[in-house]
């Protein structure tokens, strides 16, 4: 087990960042950061609240100030993203001088829209099918310079991926 690495999990929303990042850290018994909780946590307000109060930009320069905060924390090993963070390249240039190895969760629009469609989170981005395809087309480009992929299909669970993540960049 390679007791160094840490990594980053990106990809759209619904793919499971989340829930992979749990299994990772549980199976190398680590913490995991979560991006959208730590932001929630701190500012006391759902990222929904923040974005349809203030607005997107808004939202993102408070992303990018509790990305910052926890590449800083000395205990990272594995930070789940919200779906947009990698698709700037501030935060991106930010997570690749902090040394952390980026991993992309692909998967189909569908697959990820299910889960949307099915989760409690209210995600402002994704309350229209068609708006939401249009920014999974667009931030493919993105998603696609991050070092690892590893593709999410609609059969396989988030332990399965969380064991490849394993298998392929920890051993
Ligand atoms: C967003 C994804 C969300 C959350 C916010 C914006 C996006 O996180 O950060 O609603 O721009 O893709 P999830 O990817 O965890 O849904």
């Amino acid at each position: 087990m390679n007791k160094e690495q840490r990594i980053v999990l990106t990809g759209f929303m619904g793919v499971g960042k989340s829930s992979v990042a749990r299994h990772v850290a549980h199976l190398i018994k680590s913490k995991r950061v979560d991006l959208d909780h730590e932001l929630e946590y701190g500012e006391r307000r759902t990222v929904a609240q923040i974005i349809d109060a203030e607005g997107e930009p808004a939202f993102r320069d408070i992303e990018s100030r509790y990305l910052q905060e926890a590449l800083d924390r000395p205990d990272l090993r594995v930070l789940s993203l919200g779906g947009g963070t990698w698709t700037l390249e501030r935060n991106r240039e930010i997570i690749k001088r902090s040394g952390l190895t980026s991993v992309w969760l692909e998967s189909t629009f569908e697959h990820c829209w299910l889960n949307v469609a099915f989760s409690r989170k209210d995600r402002p981005l994704a309350r229209d099918k068609k708006r939401a395809f249009e920014l999974f087309q667009q931030r493919q480009q993105h998603y696609a310079l991050a070092d690892w992929h590893f593709v999410v299909r609609p059969d396989s669970t988030s332990f399965d991926v969380a064991k490849q993540i394993i298998e392929q960049i920890f051993s």
